[in-house]
Order: structure tokens, then sequence, then C-alpha cells
């Protein structure tokens, strides 16, 4: 039921994302464009739990710690800020249970190509965010866990072991 949950809540932040930033409008010569809003106004940058991650086209996350409060809502919006596409350099935002080892975890992961590199019906996430390339942005929304440290990482096939980092709860 976990799972389906964390799907759910992926689903529904993505429909908030194209709902707010992909939004297509018409130009008076009827040149139909992507509406460019300001992301960063989905997070509330006072709120010690919305995070903003960035990554890149080094097989990078900007931040290799992150520290967030328990018992309220977490949000992290990961930005891909390089030029290659999904295919190539695609990340994603996987947060761990723990107990659950990274090596092992993302070596499963990168065999499910077809499921955004989550292993179907897995129940080793708290959350994650779905893949994505240059210039796109994706939010996900959950539950702070109990206080405690924990792992997360890019689960894009051999991202891993430069895309990690702890998750602390506090
Ligand atoms: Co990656």
């Amino acid at each position: 039921m976990k799972t389906i949950k964390y799907v759910l809540v992926s689903v529904f932040s993505c429909a908030l994302l194209i709902g707010c930033g992909g939004e297509k409008e018409k130009k008076k010569d009827g040149f139909s464009y992507e509406k460019k809003t300001n992301e960063t106004k989905k997070v509330d940058t006072n709120n010690p739990n919305d995070v903003v991650i960035t990554s890149n086209d080094l097989m990078k996350y900007n931040k290799s710690e992150i520290k967030v409060k328990a018992g309220k809502k977490v949000k992290i919006m990961l930005k891909h800020i390089g030029k290659l596409d999904k295919k190539i350099m695609g990340h994603n935002f996987v947060l761990l249970k723990q107990g659950v080892d990274v090596v092992t975890f993302g070596n499963k992961a990168a065999t499910f190509a077809n499921n955004g590199y989550i292993p179907e019906g897995t129940e080793d996430v708290i959350a994650y965010t779905k893949i994505i390339g240059a210039g796109e942005t994706t939010v996900v929304e959950f539950d702070a866990p109990k206080p405690g440290i924990y792992d997360f990482l890019c689960s894009f096939p051999g991202h891993y072991s430069i895309m990690k980092g702890k998750f602390i709860v506090e």
C-alpha cells in the first residue's frame, strides 16, 4: 500500500508541475510556446523542509547532504541544469528506507528502465521523482520519516556511485 501512495504522490507532483509550468500559450502570431514560470515559487525558501537540489551533465548533484525537520512535509525540487537528454544523462531523486543498501538498490533499479529506474513494487523507497533531462524540473512531496540518517541517490544506471548523499531528519 505504501508504494502505491508514493507513486500517487509522485504522479500528483508531476501533474502539479505540468499544471504550473507546462502550460501552452498562444501568441498573437499563432505560435505556440511553453509558458515559462518561475518554478522556485513552488518551494518556500524560508521553509527548511523545502529543498531545491540541482543536477548536471557532469553526473553530479549540488548537494551531498540534506537536512530536514521531522514531523513535517518535505518537498524536494530536483532541477536538471545540464544540456543532455534524459536518455543519456537522466537524473532522479530517490530516498531509501534505512537499512537499504545504495549499491544493491542501484544495481537492481538499473534494470527497470521502463519504470523510471524504480524497481516495480519496491518496498525500499520512501519517495522518488521521475527521471528528468536537460532543463527539466520535478517535485516530490512526502512526510518526513522519523529522525535519523537516510541515503538518497540517482537511480539512473551507473550514477549512484557519484550521485548520492545523506538525508538527515532532525
Ligand atoms: Co543521475
